[in-house]
């Protein structure tokens, strides 16, 4: 019985990749416009790492890390985000010490033990961004900026743009115990998941998808009305330079983030095309985080976006596999030969040439140029190399002129470089 692979974690298939490298081509030529910088880190971390970012709480950390002990005894888990490995880089290697400002940028495979659907998966992928040591509410808005650039950029319109504040140290504790003091009367309404945890986490049965808790929580406080003085100027201004950017955005004072580490302003940008799985991106500041996991008390905000989402936003529409300019046929040992280096130094210089590498019949060959869609073949065979001569067949246009041998690969290059063919 053949081996399959494990549920969740899909293979990327040729005809899938050309809209994959798509989207990290926009993602580094936006990203980096706005002075990122691309950051890799490990898919491995020690598990201690999430568990003090994301939170104890929390559904990722308490069902959906994939966490076993190394062969040393250490306890490590399959990164489920992108934020905390980035922040524990940032503070190993001291980044700050070189800029105080730092915009950093990643890629990469995250693992979540989630049930598997449309749009969820176990290993998924994430494009995210991190900026840090700015406590200016313009960082917040240009993050914004660039998620909605990046929209745009790849052609994904049909989302909308939610922010919330999830408020600070100091505001944040009050409006929680509003909440669990709310909550306290409506206990005998809220699923067995909220009973649990609404007074470890009560931000979180806010966001609960079960109606009864929706109806439960239609009239509880808002974090809005409950922030500090210098939480609501954030807010404030966050709003008015992203109507000052002309980026549309919804006020929801009901979204909380399912990570503990977020201050302040929170986002999403959701779909209605996704079904259940409506965040296509979303982030938001951090304050307290870098100081939290043992570096300098420093600002933070990001975003990740999920690209297996984006994926399906944008319509798997299979590109069909990239045509060869040149097929290259060729009978005879010594014109195999001789077609193996002429394709190789074409390969060198750029162009897309293919050719069957063992012998076959001339037919079986142009069957193959055929299939694989070549532009143009380029035909050598014994009489060829003895006239030092080549027809070279428009496949396209049906028409066939010859070209002399010498100087071949220049003239093919310089040629197929501009798509066109000179005699
Ligand atoms: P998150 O909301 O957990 O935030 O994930 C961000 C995005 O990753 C989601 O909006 C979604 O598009 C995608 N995603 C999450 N889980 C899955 C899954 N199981 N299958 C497919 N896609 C998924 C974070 O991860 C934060 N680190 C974002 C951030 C960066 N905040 C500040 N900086």
């Amino acid at each position: 019985m053949s081996i399959t692979g494990i549920k969740g974690m899909n293979d990327i298939l040729p005809g899938e990749i050309a809209t994959w490298q798509f989207l990290e081509r926009e993602a580094h030529r936006i990203f980096q416009a706005y002075g990122f910088r691309e950051i890799r880190v490990p898919v491995v971390e020690k598990t201690d790492l999430f568990c003090r970012s994301i939170g104890e709480t929390t559904d990722i950390v308490e069902k959906e890390m994939y966490t076993f002990t190394d062969k040393g005894g250490t306890s490590l888990t399959l990164r489920p985000e992108g934020t905390a490995p980035v922040m524990r880089s940032f503070i190993e290697h001291k980044l700050h010490a070189q800029d105080p400002v730092a915009k950093l940028y990643y890629l990469g495979p995250m693992f979540r033990y989630e049930r598997p659907q449309k749009g969820r998966y176990r290993q998924f992928h994430q494009i995210g961004v991190e900026a840090l040591g700015v406590e200016d509410p313009k960082i917040d808005a240009q993050i914004l900026a660039m998620l909605c650039h990046y929209f745009e950029a790849v052609g994904i319109d049909n989302v909308e743009l939610h922010i919330n504040s999830l408020g600070c140290r100091e505001c944040r504790p009050g409006y929680r115990q509003t909440l669990v003091d709310y909550l306290d009367a409506h206990i005998e309404v809220l699923c067995s998941d909220c009973q649990r945890r609404y007074r470890t986490n009560p931000l979180r049965v806010l966001d609960c998808k079960v109606p009864a808790c929706k109806e439960a929580t239609a009239m509880a406080p808002s974090v809005l009305e409950h922030l500090c003085a210098s939480c609501e100027d954030h807010f404030t201004q966050v709003k008015s330079y992203l109507t000052e950017l002309d980026l549309s955005f919804a006020v929801n004072d009901r979204m909380v983030r399912g990570l503990d580490y977020y201050t302040k302003t929170t986002f999403e940008m959701v779909t209605s095309s996704l079904g259940a799985q409506n965040a296509v991106a979303a982030g938001g500041r951090y304050d307290g985080l870098v100081a939290e996991l043992g570096g300098p008390p420093m600002a933070g905000i990001g975003f990740a976006m999920g690209v297996e989402r984006l994926v399906l936003m944008k319509g798997e529409t299979p590109l069909p596999a990239p045509r060869p300019q040149l097929f290259l046929a060729a009978m005879g040992e010594e014109a195999s030969r001789r077609a193996f280096l002429l394709m190789s130094a074409l390969q060198r210089r750029g162009i897309h040439a293919e050719m069957e590498y063992a012998g076959k019949s001339l037919k079986a060959q142009m069957r193959r140029a055929g299939k694989l869609q070549a532009r143009f073949v380029l035909i050598l065979g014994e009489e060829e190399l003895a006239r030092q001569v080549a027809p070279l067949r428009d496949m396209d246009a049906g028409t066939q002129q010859e070209l002399p041998l010498e100087g071949l690969a220049d003239r093919l290059a310089d040629a197929l470089a501009d798509d066109g063919i000179c005699p």
